[in-house]
C-alpha cells in the first residue's frame, strides 16, 4: 500500500492543534500507521529540506522547523500521496481551497502547519529520515 510522510508543523503543535488536524485526516477515512512527537536536530530538518538548500527562505525554513517539537506521522492508502496533498491545500494559506488544512489553521506560507511528500520517492526518502527504526 502506498505511504506518505506528514509533519505537523511547530506553529500548530504550539496553537495545539494536533488533535483537530489529525481528526481531518481521519474523517477523510485515511489510516495513521505510525506516528511521534519529536524536535528535529538541524541535521534532520537539513535532509528533510535537501532539495531547497538553494532558496532563499532556507534559512528561514529550518529556523522554522526546529523551533519546537513537530508530530510525524506515516499515512497509508491507495493514492495516499495526491490524497492527502489535497486534504493539505495550497502552501499558501491564502491560495488553498476551502475546507483545507491549511486553509483552516495556516497563517502565511511558512507557518503553513503541515508537510506532506510529494512523491513516492520523497516519502521513502522522509520516511528514513523520521522513522529510521520502520525501514
Ligand atoms: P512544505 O510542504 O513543508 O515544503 C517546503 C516548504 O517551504 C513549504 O512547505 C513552505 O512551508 C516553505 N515555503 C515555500 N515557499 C516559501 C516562501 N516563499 N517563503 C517561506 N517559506 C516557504
Amino acid at each position: 500500500m502506498e505511504k506518505t510522510l506528514v509533519l505537523i508543523k511547530p506553529d500548530a503543535i504550539e496553537r495545539k492543534l494536533i488533535g483537530e488536524i489529525i481528526r481531518v485526516y481521519e474523517k477523510k477515512g485515511l489510516k495513521i500507521t505510525a506516528l511521534k512527537l519529536i524536535k528535529p536536530s538541524l541535521n534532520m530538518a537539513e535532509q528533510h529540506y535537501y532539495e531547497h538548500r538553494d532558496k532563499p527562505f532556507f534559512t528561514e525554513l529550518i529556523n522554522f522547523i526546529t523551533r519546537s517539537e513537530v508530530c510525524a506521522m506515516i499515512i497509508e492508502g491507495k493514492d495516499v500521496i495526491e490524497t492527502v496533498r489535497k486534504i493539505n491545500g495550497a502552501t499558501d494559506p491564502l491560495k488553498a481551497e476551502e475546507g483545507t488544512i491549511r486553509r483552516l489553521f495556516a497563517t502565511s506560507k511558512s507557518e503553513n502547519s503541515v508537510h506532506s511528500s510529494d512523491s513516492k520517492e520523497s516519502a521513502e526518502r522522509e520516511i528514513k529520515i523520521w522513522f529510521p527504526e520502520l525501514v
